[in-house]
């Protein structure tokens, strides 16, 4: 079987992911995010996965937030855009960027991941809604959850999450 590699992006892959980003969202909103989130320099870290015989099929972003609360700071990271082109979805693609995406987040020391998306495919990597509801963003509801890397880190405060300007872009 031909298993994706999950590696970091590098030189010469942006096109590619322009337009695996563009096929999964199905317009260009994602893709000027990933664009100005990098130009912006809030862009944490990068991965692809790749196909030996299919090239680059899926994306993964992650980029700065500034969470705080009046006398603390933690290191919070957005997860945002995910994209596997559609030919390639539900072959565990998805997952495996995210998996990857966190472990290289734990070893940064991140703190907390914070994501926007359906609960069916995030809660299987630890995110909740739960936690999420001591953050005080531009996002609320069930879509909006969080995963804490450093367990108990958020506390009963209440915190607030300052998003990259790319962000306010969307829709
Ligand atoms: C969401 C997305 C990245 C998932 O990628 P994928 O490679 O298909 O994911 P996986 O194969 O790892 O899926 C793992 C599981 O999640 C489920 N799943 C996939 N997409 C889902 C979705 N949108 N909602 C709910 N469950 C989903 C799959 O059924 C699978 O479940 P199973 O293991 O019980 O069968 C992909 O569908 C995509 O690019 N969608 C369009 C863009 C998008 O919505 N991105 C997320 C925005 S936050």
């Amino acid at each position: 079987m031909d298993v994706p590699l999950v590696r970091a992006r590098r030189g010469g892959d942006d096109e590619r992911i322009a337009f695996i980003v563009r096929r999964a969202f199905g317009g260009e909103a994602e893709v000027n995010l990933v664009a100005d989130l990098r130009t912006e320099g809030a862009s944490v870290c990068e991965f692809v996965a790749e196909r030996e015989a299919s090239g680059l099929v899926g994306h993964i972003a992650f980029s700065r937030l500034d969470a705080r609360s009046p006398d603390k700071r933690i290191e919070a990271v957005a997860l945002a855009p995910l994209a596997v082109l559609p030919t390639h979805q539900r072959h565990g693609i998805g997952s495996g960027l995210v998996e990857s995406g966190l472990a290289h987040l734990r070893e940064l020391k991140v703190e907390i991941v914070i994501v926007l998306g359906d609960p069916a495919f995030y809660s299987r990597f630890g995110f909740s809604a739960l936690p999420a509801r001591l953050l005080h963003a531009p996002y609320s509801g069930e879509g909006f959850q969080a995963l804490e890397l450093r367990p108990g880190i958020l506390g009963k405060r209440m915190w607030h999450v300052g998003y990259p300007a790319a962000f306010a872009k969307l829709a």
